[in-house]
């Protein structure tokens, strides 16, 4: 091979290897990219309800972080329960994640009967959202929340919440 056979060769892997290196930078600066949640799914962690149109003993349902969250404005007849009722603007509400804490099915509201019903195997929850029959080991979970005038946002833990887990 002449010298400058193998000059032109030494060139050409040296620009080969170049431009796999950028290739390489152009790559790992796309996976960092990746990496940073974008803004749109930051966002997304909260799902905030105004809580004026929800009427009293009637299953208001919303969907926060693919989870089916239950609110139901209390009646007078219905039990206080300071540990799991919220009081916005002189109303009571229960807010739960509308999910059994048997087995994960998404019980239903009976208004005739004031309680949440689980097809699945019976289990019964009150309006405060606590078991009181069938295989449920607990209560319906509170989501973490916070009171913003009226409205509530679900996915901030909220003095209310904080006050309430503590109680629980
Ligand atoms: S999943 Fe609700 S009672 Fe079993």
């Amino acid at each position: 091979m002449s010298i400058e056979n193998k000059q032109r060769r030494d060139f050409i892997g040296m620009a080969f290897g170049a431009v796999a290196a950028v290739g390489g930078i152009f790559a790992l600066v796309g996976l960092k990219k990746g990496w940073n949640p974008l803004p749109s799914v930051k966002a997304a962690g909260f799902t905030t309800v105004d809580l004026t149109p929800v009427k009293e003993n009637e299953l208001y349902q919303v969907e926060w972080r693919k989870k089916p969250v239950f609110i139901l404005k209390k009646t007078a007849d219905m039990p206080k329960n300071d540990k799991r009722e919220i009081v916005v603007d002189g109303a009571r509400y229960t807010i739960c994640i509308g999910l059994c804490t048997h087995l994960g099915c998404i019980p239903s509201y009976k208004p005739a009967q004031k309680e949440f019903v689980c097809a699945c195997h019976g289990g019964r929850f009150d309006a405060n959202a606590i078991n009181v029959f069938g295989p449920p080991p607990r209560p319906l979970d509170i989501p973490p929340f916070k009171i913003d005038g009226t409205k509530l946002v679900l996915g901030e833990e909220g003095p209310e919440y904080l006050k309430m887990v503590k109680k629980a």
